[in-house]
Formats: structure tokens, sequence, C-alpha cells
């Protein structure tokens, strides 16, 4: 029997991150959720699990679990997680060619079911799996974007938060560029409530913060063999920003079309997001030394993309 339920958010993969983000949606009360997975009774167990904790996070809507992608019909956003995540000692490059295959199937998938959906990517190398899914989707671009530098933004505000001993809620910072080696915190953007941070952490003490941004991912994974937390809950807010389009400003990847001086490349930037998924890129002004950081990012992913064959 064909299971039809209105639920807003779809999420493909219900692996560590693919579970973590729905059970955030849920406990924020952001919608009723479907999640799927080609793995057999794996959507349906994590939907059994949440289903019986929503008394105790008071949720009173609906998660399903399914292998059967036409039930994702009728959904809003479609967050897509599936793919294989990294192992200790690996680069999210690594997993190119192996998820890419993945998506592009998939994104063909979204299209035929959820064919006015927003499509957020959160499968590694999202920069590359975001232009794999614009390409693939045929959609509009402000309607594919990925979950990239929301993360590392999260993570740089974190590590600011605790060298300087202040709340992490009065950090504000941006990351641009890949969702990788070559990211690129704004330091020229980055205060804590409003004051810069180079007018309070010494030179040497920001680039401790940098290097340990860049590297957050693959230090957790190094622990304890890979990211749950972070991108769960990081995917809920995004998530929470385009349901309710409360147009937030972040840093998400998309597709540039001459913004930035680049065209053909899906890459971390500002934007507002909101209803409609991408409703601006924000151009900002870099510094020569961003400048040159934000270029070879962009060539980093363009050559990777050059280099795909799936
Ligand atoms: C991370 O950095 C999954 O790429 C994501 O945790």
């Amino acid at each position: 029997m064909k299971i039809v339920i209105r639920g807003l958010i779809s999420v493909i993969g219900a692996g560590k991150v693919g579970s973590a983000a729905a059970f955030n949606i849920l406990r924020f009360r952001i919608s009723d959720v479907v999640l799927v997975d080609v793995i057999q009774n794996l959507a349906q167990g994590e939907a059994l699990d949440m289903m019986q904790a929503a008394p105790a996070i008071e949720f009173d809507g609906r998660v399903i679990g399914t292998h059967d992608f036409r039930d994702i019909e009728g959904s809003e956003i479609v967050v897509m997680t599936a793919g294989m995540g990294r192992k200790p000692g690996m680069t999210r490059i690594d997993l190119m060619n192996h998820n890419a295959k993945i998506v592009r199937s998939a994104a063909k998938e979204v299209s035929k079911y959820a064919p006015d959906c927003k499509l957020m990517m959160v499968t590694n190398p999202v920069d590359i799996m975001t232009y794999v899914a614009y390409k693939e989707s045929g959609f509009e671009r402000n309607r594919v974007f990925g979950m990239g530098n929301i993360l590392d933004t999260m993570r740089f505000r974190s590590y600011i938060a605790v060298e300087f001993g202040v709340s992490r809620e009065d950090v504000r910072a941006l990351v641009v560029g890949e969702h990788g080696d070559s990211m690129v915190p704004l330091l020229d953007y980055a205060s804590i409530s409003g004051i810069p941070i180079k007018d309070l952490l010494q030179p040497e003490q920001i680039e401790r913060i940098v290097r340990l941004t860049r590297t957050s991912g693959a230090d957790v994974i190094k622990l304890k063999g890979s990211t749950i937390h972070a991108p769960g809950v990081v995917i809920a807010i995004m998530v929470d920003a385009v349901l309710r389009g409360r147009n937030r400003v972040m840093s998400v990847s998309t597709f540039l079309k001459g913004e930035y001086g680049q065209s053909d490349i899906s890459i971390g930037v500002p934007v507002i997001l909101g209803r409609n998924g991408v409703e601006k890129i924000l151009e900002l002004k870099f510094s020569p030394e961003t400048s040159k950081q934000f270029e070879h990012s962009v060539s980093f992913i363009k050559d990777a993309i050059g280099r795909m064959t799936y």
C-alpha cells in the first residue's frame, strides 16, 4: 500500500547524519519527516525508534521510514545525505566518484517524485555533490544548495568562543569556499558582539583557531569514526530557515553564475536562505589575502570536478 503523507521534509539516507538530522527536525518540531534508505528496514527502524521518543520531545507529527523513493512525494524540502562517509585519514574529495554515482541517480528520483522541492545536499564532497545535483535535477539554482560552510562556521564560532572564554551566542562569523581543507574562515568578518576578533585575540590565537576549524571534521572522525551531532543539528537549522522563510544569512554551497567572478561551480558563499532556498547571493569585499585563498579554493573544486568520473 503506497504511503501518502504530507511529510514536508524528506531525508534521503538513514545513516548516522541522516537519522540525526531527522531526529533534530522532529525535536525542534519543524515538520513531519519521511526517512528514506535503500537498506532494508534501516529507515523503518530509525523511524520507529524516533516515534517511541515522540512523547518525551512532545512531538505530535509523523515520522515514516521507507525504502521507496515514491514516498517523498509532496516534500517541500529533500535533504540528501546518502553516500559513503569519510574514514579516518580520508579527505572528503576521496569520496567524490563513489558518491557522485549515488547522487546522480538520487537527484533524478527527487526531480521525478518531488519536482517542486528545495534540494539540500549533505553528501560529501558537498560542493561537488551540489554541482552534480544541480546539473542532474534540472532545478533552478536557488533550489539546490549544500550544507558545508555553515557547519564550518559553527565550528569556527565555537573555537573562537572557547579561546576567548565567552558565550558562543555572542560570536558571529562566516566561512566560505570549499567545505574542506581549502575553506576560508573570514577573519575580517568574525566578531564577538560586533567587536572584531582581531581586536581581541593575538595573531597566533587566530591562526590556531583557523587550523582547528579546518581539521575539525577530521578530528572527530579520527576519535569516533564519523561526525553526527554537529551536521545533524545544522541541517535542522537550515531546514527551519527554508521551511519558515526566515531569510537567514549563512554560508551555503550554491551554483555561481558570475558572482565573485566565478561561474560553473558550486562553492560556499554567504547567502540569504529562505522559503525559495537561496534567495540572494551576498557578494562581500575580500582582502587581497582572502581573495587569494578563495580563488585557491575555487581552483581546487574546479580541478576535482574536471577529474570526476561518474
Ligand atoms: C562534517 O564536516 C559531514 O562534512 C560533514 O562533519
